[in-house]
């Protein structure tokens, strides 16, 4: 049996809770160290989840730790870059919470220290373990929609003073903007299926200024239009400041069929039994009885799958499908729909 690999959060507030509890339940994975900005908190998350392990406010001591093999850095945005280029640097595998940068720049930084280094990374874009995430990535390759034409995604979460890291979720050196604190989860979820390159965007954004979302720095409601290199367009929007639940759209249109959340109507389902006189056998949509990613609570996102994959990739050395490098895109085209709204003006990819 290969040895346990030893894992380790930084930043100890709401998300990391699901990082440990992952690592725990993963037979390969032993959590091994703490860290945050403050020994107390460290020490709070520890105590809170049963960890009788080295706590650090000292980021350089937690990696110099030997045990640590893997940091989990779940840190405010801000300091994402400047925490996954020292785990890199330091030889530990990275799981990186999003944003994994707030800028451009930022992006390019991580994404050279983990190709240098040679370490695996994932970054949590946790709702690829969606069991409706899944089904609908195993239809697409099951051609059930055929040549995607129009695609519409979109993440509407309403955040004020009760969510946990509202501080930092409102600020721009905290996340960045809107699209990179929450709707990158909609763009992630948009390009693993679409499975191609954006080649332009053109964005529109706005705010009511209304409490509590006028503590937003950034204007927390923005929509994109995506044109792809295959041909295909898509919209992509996301914001803070609605008043609803949590909502997480899905509309994919092709030639052969259409995915609207978990409902499908397509030629999968003619079912005319040989008599096409009858017309089609379908007149309605089939719906898939499934969990869909309808929440906005951690303890509801599939952190297990995510965790299991970062693990079995760095056992079998082998590259995630969201790495660092693929996340890249997604951040990028996070970015470039901030500046297409502040400009006024199409943004073409990549920047
Ligand atoms: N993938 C997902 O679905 C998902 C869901 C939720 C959150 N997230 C992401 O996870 C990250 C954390 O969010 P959260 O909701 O857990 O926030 P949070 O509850 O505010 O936790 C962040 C923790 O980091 C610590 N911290 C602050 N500055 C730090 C620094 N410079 N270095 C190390 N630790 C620092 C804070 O504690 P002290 O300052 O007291 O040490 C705080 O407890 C964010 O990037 C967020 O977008 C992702």
């Amino acid at each position: 049996m290969a040895k346990k690999l030893g894992a380790a959060i930084m930043g100890a507030g709401w998300v990391s809770g699901e990082h440990v509890r992952a690592y725990q339940a993963n037979p390969n994975v032993d959590v091994v160290a703490v860290g945050s900005r403050r020994l107390a908190t460290a020490k709070a998350k520890a105590a809170e989840l049963g960890l009788d392990v080295p706590c650090y406010e000292d980021y350089d001591k937690l990696l110099a730790d030997p045990n640590v093999d893997i940091v989990s850095v779940c840190s405010p945005g801000g300091v994402h870059v400047e925490q996954g280029v020292k785990a890199a640097q330091a030889g530990k595998h990275v799981l990186m919470e999003k944003p994994m940068c707030v800028d451009l720049d930022g992006a390019k930084k991580l994404r050279d220290a983990v190709a240098k280094a040679g370490v695996r990374s994932v970054v949590s874009f946790v709702l690829r373990w969606n069991p409706l995430i899944n089904i609908i990535k195993n239809q697409l390759a099951d051609n059930a929609v055929g040549k995607i034409m129009y695609g519409e995604f979109a993440y509407f979460h309403a955040i004020g003073p009760w969510y946990p890291g509202f501080e930092h979720y409102c600020s721009k050196e905290g996340t960045g903007n809107a699209m990179l604190c929450g709707g990158c989860h909609a763009v992630d979820a948009m390009r693993y299926f679409m499975q191609d390159k954006i080649v332009e965007v053109t964005a529109y954004s706005t705010r009511s200024d209304e409490p509590p979302f006028d503590k937003i720095q950034y204007d927390p409601t923005i929509v994109a239009i995506c044109r792809w290199a295959g041909g295909a367009v898509t919209k992509v929007a996301c914001s803070f400041e609605c008043n609803c639940p949590y909502m997480f759209d899905i509309l994919l249109m092709g030639t052969k069929g259409t995915i609207r959340d978990n409902r499908y109507y397509g030629d999968k389902c003619l079912g005319t039994f040989g008599h096409p006189e009858i017309g089609r056998g379908q007149y309605d949509w089939v719906t898939w009885p499934t969990i869909l990613p309808d929440s906005g609570d951690v303890s509801h996102h599939p952190f297990q799958g995510e965790i299991d994959h970062l693990v079995e990739c760095i056992q079998a050395g082998r590259e995630s499908h969201v790495n660092v490098a693929d996340a890249y895109d997604t951040h990028e085209l996070c970015i470039a729909a901030t500046l297409s709204a502040e400009r006024g003006e199409p943004v073409k990819l990549p920047l």
